[in-house]
């Protein structure tokens, strides 16, 4: 199973991404996640991404290029992977493309969410700082003294989830990976979810893609 999970920020790709993971026994590989970590541990790669990542703009195709390289290397990429938030630009995908070679990505699946509620659920969304479990204050309360369920971490918000950077994320991805759509159709590999929907149906559209496209 070798997935790419494309959409918008906070189309709910990486709550199905994680839960997809878990069941079937794969990495979620999330660009963003890696960068993050990198941000906290103070690493070179992390000063380079902080303030790109704070002002909703996108981490140079180069880098970004060259940390995926690097995590295929690993042994747990063996049996499949979700791609989560990668590719994000034609060029990541075509350099995708060429690593990949004869084994390549089994389906693209778009999460499509009206934006008034990708604005919603980015400026409610609260994650843990210490191992990124994902909740909305709307939907999906954190529990009421904010330390995480699963490892209790603290529970934040994200400084890319405030408005002014969530507005900034949409355009940048209007420009940059929106074109990616049309990139995957042309390969016959995109499908449609409806991202709107509960987070127990988009999964069992998710399954259902699946199924149709697993030999
Ligand atoms: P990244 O972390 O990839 O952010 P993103 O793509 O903007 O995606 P999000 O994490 O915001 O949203 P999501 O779709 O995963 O939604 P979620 O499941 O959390 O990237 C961050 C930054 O890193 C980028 O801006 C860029 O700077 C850099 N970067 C990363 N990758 C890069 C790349 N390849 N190239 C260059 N730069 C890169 O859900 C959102 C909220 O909605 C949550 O609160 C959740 O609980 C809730 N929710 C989810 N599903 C549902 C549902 N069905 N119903 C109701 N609520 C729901």
């Amino acid at each position: 199973m070798q997935l790419i999970f494309l959409g918008a920020p906070g189309t709910g790709k990486g709550t199905q991404a994680s839960n997809l993971a878990e069941r079937h026994g794969i990495p979620q590989i999330s660009t963003g996640d890696i960068l993050r970590k990198a941000v906290q541990d103070g690493t070179e790669l992390g000063k380079i991404a902080r303030s790109v990542m704070e002002s909703g703009g996108l981490v140079s195709d180069e880098i970004i290029i060259q940390l995926i390289r690097e995590r295929f290397t690993q042994q747990d990429c063996s049996k499949g992977y979700i791609l989560d938030g990668f590719p994000r630009t034609i060029e990541q995908a075509e350099s995708l493309d060429g690593m990949l070679g004869s084994r390549p990505v089994s389906a693209v699946i778009y999460f499509d969410v009206p934006e008034k509620v990708i604005v919603e659920r980015l400026t409610s969304r609260r994650v843990c700082a210490h191992c990124g479990n994902v909740y909305n204050v709307m939907t999906n309360p954190p529990p009421a003294d904010n330390f995480c369920d699963k490892c209790h971490g603290p529970v934040i918000q994200r400084d890319d989830d405030r408005e002014v950077t969530v507005k900034n994320r949409l355009r940048v991805y209007e420009e940059k990976t929106a074109p990616l759509k049309r990139y995957y159709e042309k390969q016959g590999k995109l499908f449609f979810i409806d991202g709107s929907q509960s987070v127990d149906k988009v999964r069992q559209d998710i399954d259902k893609v699946i199924t149709a496209t697993s030999v």
